[in-house]
């Protein structure tokens, strides 16, 4: 039977429909600085995708487009100020960079809380120990699709194939946490064919054309292909064979149109949730539950609210006028209201 097939523009497109419901209540436009260092044709097109997301997001944003021959001082002290800036919530540095740029200490250079790619080594760690602070996009992407599609990775074989920083590890990460029995397979995987085709889950991340064909795919598996390749006739495509793999497999993404568009849409919820946490100016509230009580303080770096609270909380943003005032004593009082009443506490604010 032929597979369903994912639809990511679909998805992403819910997904940014929601961020921008969100952002349209701050006081102020969440921020996200680009900062792309060189020619690269395919980061080119990336960066422009970002930026067209930020505008439907209704989010302020900022492209810087680097030479090539930018040093790693002036990459540094370009990081430093976008630190500091308060109307920017999220910084994200196009990889990879030109040759002569350490990439490990720019990433480094950029403040966790505006880490918007997840890829700080805190928030490595903090996504590692299981208590993500942000998520990492590819991955998170990869997850949003799964849970739009009721795919639940409890108890599968899940066989990521790529062992990149940007996708295979976090990828493996989540999976696991997301209770799968996870394998991961690399360049020097002797039967990684076999393995493949043990996958109740099958998540390629290599970048090479052709690689997943149909009998690496076991009857029914769910087939996420994350690579971006170009065929021989310069058409995007990614590592599956898509047309023999949709007979076997039970769900799968295509390539253009899959995993990318869900990738960019998790980067828009990043930046709104870093200007839900960022200093003055954005909604900084911190609510948490002591025994049957919820409690409020104004804070950076808040991370109680589930997302079933912030649900609420934002429906009853929508049909109450005198919450968009940006007053954010108000604001927060209103909020813990909104949460106690939905769940019979009582409050202290
Ligand atoms: N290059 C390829 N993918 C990514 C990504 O997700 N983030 C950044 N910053 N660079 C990339």
């Amino acid at each position: 039977m032929a597979a369903t097939r994912i639809d990511g523009k679909a998805l992403a497109a819910k997904l940014k429909e929601n961020v921008r419901a969100e952002a349209a209540v701050l006081p102020r436009k969440p921020g996200l600085a680009v900062i792309l260092v060189g020619d690269d044709p395919a980061s080119r097109v990336y960066v422009t995708s970002k930026r067209k997301d930020c505008e439907e997001c209704g989010f302020y944003s900022e492209e810087y487009a680097l030479p090539a021959e930018t040093t790693q001082k002036q990459l540094l002290e370009l990081v430093a100020e976008l630190n500091g800036r308060a109307d920017i919530d999220g910084i994200l540095v196009q990889l990879p960079l030109p040759k002569g740029l350490d990439e490990r200490e720019v990433l480094l250079a950029i403040d966790p809380a505006k880490d918007v790619d997840c890829f700080h080594p805190y928030n490595v760690g903090q996504l590692t120990i299981g208590t993500p602070v942000f998520q990492p996009c590819t991955p998170g992407g990869v997850m949003e699709m799964l849970r739009e599609y009721h795919i639940d990775p409890a108890g599968k074989r899940c066989v990521v194939l790529g062992r990149s920083n940007i996708v295979g590890k976090p990828m493996a990460l989540l999976l696991l946490h997301a209770h799968g029995t996870v394998v991961m397979c690399h360049s020097r995987t002797p039967d990684l064919k076999e393995l493949a085709a043990s996958a109740d889950i099958l998540v390629s991340a290599v970048g090479r054309t052709g690689l997943v064909t149909a009998d690496m795919v076991k009857e029914g598996a769910v087939v996420i292909d994350v690579a971006v390749n170009r065929d021989e006739a310069g058409r995007l495509c990614g590592d599956v064979d898509y047309s023999a793999v949709a007979e076997k497999a039970s769900y799968i993404t295509p390539v253009p149109g899959g995993v990318g568009p869900v990738t960019r849409s998790v980067l828009m919820e990043n930046t709104l949730a870093a200007a839900l946490r960022h200093g003055k100016g954005a909604l900084t509230i911190r609510l948490y539950r002591e025994e049957n009580t919820i409690v409020s303080s104004f804070s950076n770096r808040a991370d109680c609210l589930t997302a079933e609270d912030a649900a609420h909380v934002f429906e009853r943003f929508y049909t109450a006028d005198k919450m968009r005032t940006g007053q954010s004593t108000g604001l927060g009082l209103a909020i813990v209201k909104a949460l106690a009443e939905r769940m019979g506490h009582t409050t202290a604010a």
